[in-house]
């Protein structure tokens, strides 16, 4: 609808004003306070930016968007980028917690209220969602992903996108949405950041490619090409993907962003020099350069060569005027920049109170014997752990917008929450091992923090001592955040050396111990799950904290968050997730016992630790009479998959109740199950509910060896059940 005026304004601009629009530094010197002065603020003046990001604040936001409107020629307002990945100031549970919450309206409702406060604060795109499948942990930036499923995943991708986008994007309150990493940034060689990705077409379409998709059938405005390659060539200069796949096929008609220096990048991959890959980047349909400068400084050159042409460049600027266009920032450029608004709008106390109620809700109880949770509000408590009242590392990684220091640590959470008549001591007891993120950290406060100087043994014993006062411990252990997230990948998935010691002079104790798991990836905490009574698994929770994990511990909130990633028992097993191929040699097994020339290990059994869609509560669910309405689904046919579900304990309690089909014959092999629907509910103690799935061909289609989208007739079978070791099973036919 834009495309006469986007038309109109290309005619009067020059090369160099075309180039500017795709070039998107970061903010730099100009956060400094030096705006008007700043090398940013000369090149927007000459007309040689198109947007900027990771800039914070409405006013400092104002002051830049004059510069371009007042000082430049063309006077085309910018864009204003950040990373708001799960919330703003107010945060919510890092993505990977998010998505253990399997509730798509407030998953929605989360990126709402991140798009409500960023554009209180000026900004108008967000780099966000970012669906990678991963089925990786040692890959640090599965803590921002949603997990291992390409259905789930999907759902998840619809939500935020709508969250952020709302129905209409010219209101001041909503914002660009930007899919990424495109695509399967989630499946390096290695589990190392940044590396190489090798992958066939099949698995591609049929695994990773789903929640990318979602999001462009959403209608998210932008995409983010990924660092990695893919058949050899990286995604920011593949033009079968960001061309052939992404426009030609799906249909997307937004713009594409590249990933920091990711033109740059394709040097050091080894496909051209700066002038090369920055032509190819454009060829192949990237049409914002993040940080590379690359566009800005080598395109005129290969226009002047007849490497790339007007029209391509014309394109891309085109696209970047739409988005702006879509925005309603030509009609007025300071839509989002209302002095009054953050005050208002920002980290208030609704919205603290609802990510207080999401990140209670992300919580997976990974074990509870003998009901030792919920903890009784009366006795004493040695709240013990390197994360016990540390607020800087609630929020976890990207958290760009976060005050850390208001985020609510546990210590003073569990004070809340536990009223009067609740004795808390508490102890640091060791050190995390190393903290990634000390300097950020200072970085961030703007004033340097003590270094622990104390001892191994002085804060062991300091934790000892008060462990023997209690009657339960609670040990609070784990990463911090920045020890998953970006560039932060592993190859060991246990808790760190020194803190698995404080937890086993902690047991030793003999005094029940609850175990407040912080982590951004599935732990191996194998050993754990052997010696501790019962593991909270937290996440990192976000700026509500400890107020939200205490409100579990105490059971005024029931846990019902279920694993959106397997978590395995040793570091070996990894890739495991549960949609795997049967293979030639199945275990003839149940209990995973070993057999000798069938597909298993000889020192770990194949089944994980915990498996993908696993949770406890504090109560108890009953399944039974699953039932279809025929055994035969005729094509354009549906049927009604119901199964009863009781809840047999004593809580009011949420249950998220799962369906998976398997494909028992295809004409290319097919997984042993696969996530096609799920219910969460709320059951009230003694209740039982008929829950009710309906399931057509569509939900059978997958790609086959032509890659065509079909279903093939034949015997599926249908499970339902809690968690994806579902056993109620029944069969139907499609004809
Ligand atoms: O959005 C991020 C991306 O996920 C990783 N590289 C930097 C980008 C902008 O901050």
């Amino acid at each position: 609808p834009f495309q006469t005026k986007v038309d109109s304004i290309l005619k009067l601009m020059t090369l160099e004003e075309k180039l500017g629009q795709l070039n998107l530094p970061s903010s730099g010197d100009i956060t400094t306070g030096a705006s008007q002065s700043s090398n940013v603020a000369k090149n927007i003046e000459e007309g040689k930016v198109g947007g900027l990001f990771n800039i914070k604040t409405v006013a400092k936001i104002r002051e830049v968007q004059q510069i371009a409107m007042e000082k430049s020629r063309m006077k085309i307002p910018l864009l204003f980028g950040m990373d708001v990945i799960h919330g703003y100031e107010t945060t919510f549970p890092i993505p990977l917690g998010l998505s253990a919450t399997w509730d798509m309206d407030m998953i929605e409702k989360t990126a709402r209220m991140a798009a409500q406060e960023a554009t209180a604060d000026g900004i108008n795109w967000t780099f966000s969602p970012m669906t990678d499948i991963s089925r990786d942990p040692r890959w640090g930036r599965v803590s921002e992903g949603s997990g291992e499923d390409v259905y789930l995943g999907s759902r998840i991708a619809e939500a935020m996108v709508k969250g952020y986008q709302g129905d209409d994007l010219t209101l001041n309150n909503t914002m660009l949405a930007c899919v990424k990493h495109f695509a399967l940034y989630g499946a390096p060689d290695a589990g190392r950041d940044y590396n190489t990705v090798d992958m066939s077409k099949i698995r591609m379409y049929n695994e990773y490619l789903g929640p990318y998709k979602a999001a462009v059938d959403a209608g998210v405005a932008s995409v983010m090409a990924a660092f990695n390659e893919i058949d050899g060539v990286p995604a920011t200069g593949n033009k079968w993907l960001l061309t052939d796949l992404l426009r030609e096929d799906w249909g997307f008609n937004g713009f594409v962003v590249t990933d920091y220096t990711g033109i740059e990048e394709m040097m050091y991959h080894g496909i051209g020099d700066f002038q090369e890959v920055s032509a190819r980047a454009l060829k192949a349909g990237s049409d914002m350069d993040m940080v590379s400068e690359g566009f800005l400084t080598t395109l005129k050159k290969s226009y002047e060569e007849g490497k790339v042409s007007m029209a391509d460049i014309d394109t891309a600027v085109g696209r970047i005027l739409t988005a702006k266009y879509q925005i309603g920032l030509f009609d007025d450029p300071y839509k989002y920049c209302d002095l009054d608004r953050p005050a208002k709008e920002i980290f208030t106390p609704e919205n603290r109170a609802f990510a207080r109620k999401v990140s209670s809700e992300s919580m997976v109880l990974l074990k509870n014997d003998n009901n030792l949770l919920p903890l009784k509000k009366s006795g004493t408590i040695a709240l013990i752990g390197p994360l016990s009242n540390d607020a800087l590392n609630m929020a976890g990684t990207w958290s760009v917008a976060t005050k850390q220091e208001k985020s609510s640590p546990l210590l003073e959470g569990l004070k809340t929450v536990a009223g009067k008549n609740v004795t808390i001591l508490q102890a640091k007891g060791s050190n995390v091992d190393y903290d990634l993120d000390y300097e950020k950290r200072v970085t961030m406060l703007g004033k340097e923090i003590p270094r622990d100087g104390r001892t191994d043994k002085q804060l062991l014993d300091e934790a000892l001592a008060i462990a023997k006062k209690a009657d339960v411990i609670v040990a609070a252990l784990g990463e911090t955040a920045e020890m998953s997230g970006e560039s932060s990948s592993v190859t060991n998935l246990q808790i760190p050396q020194v803190q698995k010691d404080l937890l086993n002079a902690l047991l030793k104790t003999g005094k029940p111990v609850v175990l407040v798991l912080f982590t951004g990836r599935p732990l191996a905490i194998t050993e754990e799950d052997e010696n501790v009574p019962a593991i909270l698994n937290v996440w990192f929770p976000g700026s509500e904290a400890g107020l939200a994990i205490s409100d579990v511990l105490f059971g005024d909130v029931n846990p019902s968050g279920k694993l959106t990633a397997t978590f395995p028992m040793n570091v070996g097993q990894v890739p495991i997730f549960y949609n795997h191929k049967n293979t030639g040699r199945p275990l003839g097994n149940k209990e995973g016992k070993f057999e000798k020339f069938k597909s298993n290990y000889l020192d770990v059994r194949n089944e994980p630790l915990y498996p993908f869609g696993y949770g406890l509560s504090y109560t108890t669910f009953a399944y039974g009479n699953l039932k279809l309405t025929s055994n035969t689904l005729n094509a354009n046919g549906t049927i009604e998959a119901s199964v009863e579900v009781t809840n047999s304990g004593t809580y009011d309690g949420k249950e998220v109740v799962q369906l998976y089909i398997r494909d028992v014959v295809g004409s290319v092999t097919r997984p042993v199950k696969e996530l096609k629907g799920f219910q969460k509910v709320l059951l009230k103690k003694g209740e039982t509910k008929t829950i009710s799935f309906s399931i057509s061909e569509e939900d059978l289609k997958f790609y086959n060896n032509s890659l065509e989208f079909k279903a093939e007739p034949g015997t599926f079978q249908v499970f339902i059940g809690t968690d994806s070791n579902a056993e109620l099973m029944q069969e139907f036919e499609l004809k």
